[in-house]
């Protein structure tokens, strides 16, 4: 049965192919994707078969890509892979896009998640051609029910000169109801308090508003959501999640936490999804969370009762677990809330609801500076995504990742980072297997000291204390000692050799 329940939208339909002959060369796509949910999978699919029979021919056809962040192959993939993005933002992980960015061969304004909307408002970014979205129904009244995920589509619905949508039967329809999709924003100086008090409060509507006149086409597809599947939890994501419940357990202890926690964020990648296992098993009740996707170890919480209600933007679940929760989704449907990105990571509500922010990373300097997004410097992995968005707004900032990378061959604490995403005002704790570095309150000095001691691999603790002794004796200044010449010479070893120790 068709989930486009208005006749006039009805009439809209056609064929994949024949929607993406309506964009042009040149233009800017907004598209809908937030992780692997909620991405168009049919008109992307066709528009790189065009480009390719277009580039056969000798023409050439690229387009801007937005999106909310990452998506599926059948969108950054097929498109990257036809070497049809000239320009794309704000988050990508797709592997063929990264080795074309890092190549050189496609630009990437890789951005905060909370700022693409405003911005895009602001006008900074140039006009929206074309938006291609996926809903999971289209009502009576033509408003729009969304799908697994919502990101910017709100922004790309509401700016774009013509919109594309793609109504998905895949999606299931218990899904109506769970989307909270706010109208109040404005630009200054007529912003206004964002009314939103607790983290599960309801301040929007359950759909999109889309002026018909607008939709140029709409394809009906029955496609499947395609996120990675996560790594089980190592050694090392257990000791990190272990090392995290006792400092959660010593913060409520000492009456710096309620017994609930403060909602929680957890950030993209396996170590932040191993944590929130680990959390199910510490003695937290009642807890929360305000972050930007519901990955699997998140469901497991809202299913074993402990968390009560998660808001986000989007699901970001292993195949096997947005199969499950396709299945069952009727039962988490009061207790899980999909918003637009601007307001799952406004900085404002994070700082007023006190969020505690859980991500993961590359590397961090022995100072506390933290490096989310490049390999030795100048390589792209992901983007900063909202790990930015979180950190600098959290009641307490947490980065975590094991202490080396690639068989011991990488240190990830290191003398100096070598990209900066977070500066050390923003990261307060930092965790590896090894423990934990309680940094608030400290000086560069004594932050140093703690971050050798507890966060470093042993086998690269005593060359990493050599650095930093050496530093205290030659710096030319002592507030954040540093050997000029030395600082990146980690980084430049593992290029040169393969590896950061010294022979
Ligand atoms: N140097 C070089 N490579 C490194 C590295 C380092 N210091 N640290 C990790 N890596 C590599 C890993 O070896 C792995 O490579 P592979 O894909 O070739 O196996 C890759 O980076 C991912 O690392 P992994 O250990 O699997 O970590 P993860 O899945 O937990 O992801 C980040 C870690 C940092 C990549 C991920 O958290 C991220 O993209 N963060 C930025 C965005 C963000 O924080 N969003 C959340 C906001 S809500």
């Amino acid at each position: 049965m068709s989930r486009i329940k208005s006749v006039a939208h009805q009439r809209k339909v056609m064929s994949a192919e024949a929607a993406a002959a309506l964009i042009a060369p040149g233009t800017t796509l907004g598209l809908s994707g937030f992780t692997g949910a909620g991405y168009p999978k049919a008109v992307p699919l066709a528009l790189a078969d065009r480009i390719n029979r277009e580039h056969a021919l000798g023409r050439p056809f690229q387009v801007k890509v937005w999106t909310g962040a990452s998506t599926g192959p059948e969108l950054d993939g097929a498109l990257a892979k036809a070497d049809g993005i000239e320009f794309r933002l704000p988050y990508n992980s797709d592997p063929i896009a990264r080795e074309k960015i890092n190549r050189g061969e496609m630009e990437y304004f890789d951005m905060h998640l909370s700022q693409v909307a405003p911005v895009a408002w602001q006008g900074f970014l140039g006009p929206l051609d074309t938006a291609v979205v996926e809903v999971s129904g289209i009502r009576e009244d033509g408003s729009l029910i969304p799908s697994s995920s919502v990101g910017n589509n709100k922004t790309w619905l509401d700016r774009a000169g013509q919109v594309i949508l793609e109504v998905n039967r895949w999606q299931n329809p218990a899904l109506e109801g769970m989307h909270d999709i706010y109208y109040g924003t404005a630009l200054p100086p007529n912003r206004r308090p964002i009314p939103l008090i607790r983290s599960d409060d309801r301040i929007g509507e359950p759909g999109f508003r889309c002026d018909p006149d607008r939709i140029v086409a709409i394809i009906e597809t029955d496609t499947a959501d395609r996120n990675a599947p996560f790594t089980p939890p190592g050694d090392a994501d257990i000791a990190i999640a272990g090392h995290l419940v006792e400092f959660f357990k010593h913060e409520v202890a000492r009456g710096r936490l309620p017994p609930s926690l403060l909602p929680l964020q957890s950030g993209v990648g396996n170590t932040a999804n191993a944590v929130l296992g680990g959390l199910g098993e510490g003695p937290f009740e009642g807890m929360t969370a305000f972050t930007e996707v519901i990955q699997d170890g998140m469901l497991d919480l809202l299913e074993s009762g402990r968390l009560l209600a998660a808001s986000a933007t989007a699901f970001s679940l292993s195949p096997d677990a947005a199969h499950d929760l396709n299945t069952r989704m009727a039962e988490f449907h009061d207790r899980i809330l999909l918003r637009p990105q601007e307001i799952s990571n406004h900085p404002e509500l994070i700082r007023r609801l006190g969020c505690i922010a859980m991500n993961g990373m590359i590397e961090a300097d022995i100072f506390g500076s933290v490096n989310s997004t490049h390999i030795m410097g100048s390589r792209i992995q992901n983007g900063i995504g909202g790990s930015g968005d979180f950190a600098r707004n959290a009641y307490i900032s947490i980065f975590m990742a094991a202490s080396t990378a690639k068989g011991g061959r990488i240190s990830t604490i290191v003398p100096h980072a070598s990209h900066t995403d977070h500066i050390p005002q923003d990261v307060q704790v930092i965790v590896t297997e090894q423990g934990l570095a309680d940094l608030r309150g400290l000086s560069p000095k004594q932050r140093a000291a703690l971050v050798i001691a507890n966060c470093a691999h042993p086998d690269y603790r005593p060359v990493l204390a050599d650095y930093y002794a050496r530093a205290r004796r030659e710096s030319y200044g002592q507030q954040s000692p540093m050997l000029l010449t030395e600082a990146l010479s980690w980084h430049e070893r593992f290029v040169r050799t393969g590896t950061m120790m010294p022979a």
